[in-house]
């Protein structure tokens, strides 16, 4: 069976495509210090990662939630990294009893929450595992200075069942940037500011072994910098158009699949829209037959896909691959993922963590 013979918006992965990602990350990374630990809410699928960790490339998973975290447990994973406070007292209970599972880490930006963490291990019998998270011009979570930064992190450092681990400073602003210069300077200034935080607290008796954060965009600079030892980046195993104009090493190996349900005029119609396909990032791009992207104006309603102003003559019923605008949004719009090699369906991956919001 061949992809062709899939029922259309279908979400389908190259394998080859996959493997070779792999591969790149793994050579960005070697012989630095930087480990990698890949974002699960890239792919939401535990065959995958249990790979990334087969592979030797992987030291643990990062994942946004809870839920997410149990996913991933439940399928064996033992050492997840929740890059997220988590501040509700029933998810608090239940990730203190994971914690006694495996090695669990969560982040931490606030004192009393990690009195309530604190407890619940103390109750659960078990370790949680914190990073206390710096903001570094997210403005989002985070302690906003070293003084107050330092402040959480003892209190975690002192309180029973937790293990205070180290910096949690995600620089998503940096990810993106087309500009490999300006990219490179966004990192930098990142890592000093990270580097100098690092100092301030071993100065004040605190060890700091982790430090955590990076993506796709920024993995050769992380790893070049020598500031960061974790890596969590996600994108690099499927790619997307959003990270596509940076020109880095990693190949789409992500696509949905589309048939033409409509054509004329200069109008060719896709039956995939924003139910299918993740655009909150950027466009997606459609390829035609000899895998070359259409050039046209993309407009994505809930069902369609219309391309204006294409010069592109597809046949009615035609499939085409479509390069998703943002891979994490679009995974977790399906429940499997086909995986191909050389167009021919070698095996159905379940999007185990589909949905997996909370
Ligand atoms: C906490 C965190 N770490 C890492 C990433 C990097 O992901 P990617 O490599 O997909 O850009 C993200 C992306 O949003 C994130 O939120």
């Amino acid at each position: 069976m061949t992809i062709f013979d899939l029922p259309t918006p279908a979400l389908i992965a190259d394998d080859e495509g996959i493997a070779e990602n792999m591969r790149r990350m793994s050579d960005i990374l070697r012989g630095s210090s930087l480990r990698l630990r890949p974002h699960y809410k890239s792919h939401k699928c535990a065959a995958l990662a249990h790979r990334q960790i087969a592979s030797g490339a992987a030291v643990g998973m990062t994942c946004a939630k809870l839920s997410e975290a149990e996913d991933l447990i439940f399928s064996g994973i033992t050492d997840v990294l929740l890059a997220n406070e988590v501040t509700d007292p029933l998810k608090i209970t239940r990730l203190a009893e994971l914690a006694g599972m495996c090695r669990l880490t969560v982040c931490v930006d606030d004192a009393d929450n990690a009195a309530a963490l604190s407890e619940a291990a103390v109750r659960a019998g078990s370790t949680i595992r914190c990073l206390v998270e710096y903001d570094i011009g997210m403005n989002r979570c985070g302690a906003r200075t070293a003084e107050e930064y330092f402040r959480v992190a003892s209190a975690v450092a002192r309180l029973p069942h937790l293990c205070y681990d180290g910096i949690q400073a995600y620089a998503g602003y940096a990810s993106h940037v087309i500009s490999a210069s300006e990219r490179e300077t966004a990192t930098r200034d990142n890592e000093r500011k990270v580097a100098a935080l690092a100092e301030y607290l071993r100065a004040r008796g605190l060890a700091v072994s982790v430090i955590s954060g990076g993506s796709t965009g920024t993995a050769a600079l992380k790893s070049a910098g020598g500031v960061y030892t974790e890596l969590q980046a996600g994108s690099y195993l499927f790619m997307d158009t959003t990270y596509l104009p940076l020109g880095l090493p990693f190949r789409n190996a992500l696509f949905v699949l589309a048939s033409v349900v409509s054509r004329g005029g200069g109008t060719v119609v896709l039956d995939v829209g924003v139910k299918g396909i993740g655009a909150d990032q950027n466009d997606p791009v459609v390829l035609n037959g000899r895998g070359e992207p259409v050039l046209g104006t993309c407009v994505l309603h809930e069902e369609h896909l219309m391309l204006y102003g294409s010069e592109w003559a597809p046949a009615l019923g035609e499939k085409a691959l479509v390069i998703p605008g943002h891979c994490c949004t679009t995974v977790n719009l399906y429940d499997r993922i086909w995986l191909y090699r050389a167009d021919r369906v070698a095996d159905r991956l379940e999007v185990s963590a589909r949905g997996c919001s909370r």
